[in-house]
Order: C-alpha cells, then sequence, then structure tokens
C-alpha cells in the first residue's frame, strides 16, 4: 500500500474511460479538467481496453482495492465489459453513470464483476431534470435505476448536486428514497472550483441542519468523518405511518468536500483521466502525469511520484490567511516547482 506525506493510503482508483456524455449538466466539471466535452464518437485520445487494464493490474500491485469508473459517460465505452471483466479479482468494481444505458446492459456489467452503481439524478421532476442535465432522458434514467436494482446492484446510489437550481428538490428526492427500496441518496456539494460559476454555491450546512432534523437517526462514522441520515418515509410526515405496514427508510449522505481540509484529509484515492493521465487531486491539473505509451515499470514510477506528490487539497495546496480566505500556499508551490 502507498502512503503519501500526509499519511493517506491511497486504497483506491478513479478512472475516467470517455469525457464523451450524452448529457450537458450544467454543473459538471467533468473529472475536475472543466468542459471539455467533445464529439460523442470514440476518440483517439481515450485509454484503450489495455492501456486501462496495465494501469490497474500495477494499481492492484499497490494493495489498491477499489476502482470507480466514470466519465463523461463511461457507458458510452463499448468495452466497458470487458474492462470490468479484466480488472483484477481483488478490486471492487464501482460505476458513476447517468444511467440511460443501464437499461438492456446492467447485467452484462454485472456479470463481467460490476458490484455497485452510482446513477446521477439531480430531480424527481421531468422538467426539473431536463432544466439541469439539458437532456430529456428523463424516463430512460428511471429505467436505468430499475435495470440496476433488477440486476442485483442493491442499493442504488442516487448522485445529486446540491446548488443554486437544485436546493428546492432536495426534500423529494429525500422522500423518493426513503420510499422506495433498494436506493440511497448521495448529495453532493456543488463544487465550484472548475465550472466558472461560483455564485451557484449554497451554504451545505443548511442542508445538514434540514436532514438533522428531518433524520430518524444520524449516524456518524468516524472513518470517514461522514455523516450518515436515516430517514423514515414520506407518510410518516403525515402522520399516517405509525403502523407496522409502512416501515420504509432511507439513507441519506451529504458529501461536502468546499473548504473541507477534513475531507481532504479523508481523501485515499488517485485519479486517471480519459486520456490516461495520473492525477493526484480532483480540484489540481498541475500535477498530471502521462502514462502513453509507458511499460509496466515505467507505471509503477510514475504511479508512485503521483502518490508522493499528493497534498490535501484544502489545507495544505490551499491555505487560509489571517481573514479566512483561502489562496494558494505559496511555499508548496514553489517546493513543489522546485521538486
Ligand atoms: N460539483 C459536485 N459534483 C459534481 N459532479 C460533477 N460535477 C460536479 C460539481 N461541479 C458529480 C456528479 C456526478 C459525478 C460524476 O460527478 O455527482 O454524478
Amino acid at each position: 500500500m502507498l502512503t503519501d506525506e500526509f499519511g493517506r493510503e491511497v486504497t483506491g482508483v478513479r478512472v475516467s474511460l470517455t469525457d464523451r456524455c450524452n448529457f450537458d449538466c450544467v454543473y459538471c466539471h467533468n473529472e475536475g479538467l472543466g468542459d471539455t466535452r467533445g464529439p460523442m464518437d470514440p476518440q483517439d485520445d481515450e485509454m484503450s481496453t489495455d492501456d486501462v487494464v496495465r494501469f490497474l493490474e500495477v494499481a492492484a500491485e499497490f494493495g489498491v482495492d477499489a476502482v470507480k469508473f466514470t466519465g463523461g459517460e463511461p457507458m458510452l465505452r463499448q468495452d466497458l465489459a470487458e474492462i470490468i471483466e479484466r480488472t483484477p479479482d481483488r478490486m471492487e468494481v464501482s460505476l458513476t453513470t447517468n444511467g440511460t444505458f443501464l437499461p438492456g446492459r446492467a447485467e452484462e456489467l454485472v456479470d463481467a464483476g460490476l458490484e455497485r452503481v452510482n446513477v446521477s439524478q439531480d430531480a424527481l421532476d421531468p422538467a426539473d431534470f431536463a432544466a439541469v442535465t439539458k437532456s430529456g432522458a428523463y424516463e430512460k434514467v428511471l429505467e436505468g435505476v430499475e435495470a440496476a436494482l433488477d440486476a442485483g446492484l442493491d442499493p442504488v446510489k442516487l448522485n445529486m448536486v446540491v446548488f443554486e437550481h437544485t436546493a428546492g428538490y432536495v426534500p423529494e428526492m429525500v422522500d423518493h428514497v426513503a420510499d422506495n427500496d433498494g436506493l440511497q441518496l448521495q448529495l453532493i456539494e456543488y463544487m465550484p472550483e472548475l465550472t466558472g460559476k461560483p455564485e451557484w454555491n449554497i451554504d451545505i450546512q443548511r442542508v445538514h441542519d434540514w436532514l438533522a432534523e428531518r433524520a430518524t437517526e444520524i449516524e456518524h462514522r468516524e472513518m470517514h468523518d461522514r455523516k450518515r441520515y436515516w430517514v423514515g418515509g414520506s407518510a410518516a410526515d403525515d402522520g399516517e405511518a405509525s403502523d407496522a405496514s409502512s416501515n420504509s427508510s432511507g439513507m441519506v449522505e451529504i458529501v461536502d468536500p468546499v473548504e473541507n481540509p477534513t475531507f481532504c484529509a479523508n481523501c485515499h484515492r488517485v485519479r486517471v483521466t480519459h486520456e490516461g493521465y495520473l492525477k493526484g487531486c480532483l480540484n489540481r491539473n498541475d500535477d498530471l502525469k502521462s502514462m502513453g505509451e509507458m511499460t509496466k515499470p515505467e507505471i509503477r514510477e510514475a504511479f508512485r511520484e503521483t502518490v508522493a506528490d499528493r497534498v490535501p487539497y484544502y489545507g495544505e495546496y490551499m491555505v487560509q490567511n489571517d481573514d479566512g480566505q483561502w489562496e494558494i500556499n505559496e511555499k508548496y508551490i514553489e517546493e513543489y516547482a522546485g521538486a
């Protein structure tokens, strides 16, 4: 297991398989690269199947035990099942998808070894959904969630980015996961760093406070310093749910990385861009290392270097000045540039 200078073991990798996407979500940071979306056809710059597998084999040697495939929309890769199939057995495989291609394909991915899925769903109402994703594929997403559940990918985590446009949809999304078996909700604080729209930020603490009121039980997981809120079905709100037949409940988590040194201190993953660059932090693009045509020994070395260069983004790369404002840590930049 590789450990960075801040004592963080690297236990997971997050691999972007393409930056192509059939959606155009207004908030999308495209895995920290900003809006780089290209045409929808397969692109030459994407890692080949072999490139992806070679990297994963190296990561497995270093004890990495989880991989999350992402995009763009990773299901636009026709070789996704093959990639999953060839992923080293020691790794738990998960996928973050917009869900539209899960109908008819979920089972194939499960057979190949897929264990968990996150489906991006930012709203329950088709018109609201279309406004955020610039897509009319709402029904397909719901079918996709069903397909994932049918294929045994229970629980399915719904990813909802919470920002100005969606904050008002949080209560209905919470009710939705409380009322439907097999669903969990991940409320992701909007990250403004790479999207150029800082004004869409909301105060995530208000969401924590609201959920704490709504929850029947709150679990604080020390390991990730994250809270889990258990919520009862919406019928309970109307005072109708005291009978045993409607004891439905759901789990909601808040992912709140922005300006959060604790979040960064718990970051255990290295990323790979769709073009095969190692990337030590979602928010940084000054440490990218191309794996290009590298041999396995070279990839090993590049992986080691990427881990060695890792710093917590908030708390080390960005530090708070006397006024409490976050600014780039010049000292770190000098040291890093000189290395
Ligand atoms: N802020 C927070 N989360 C984002 N995602 C994409 N862009 C952003 C952003 N600006 C998340 C979505 C999506 C996943 C791939 O990345 O939750 O499901």
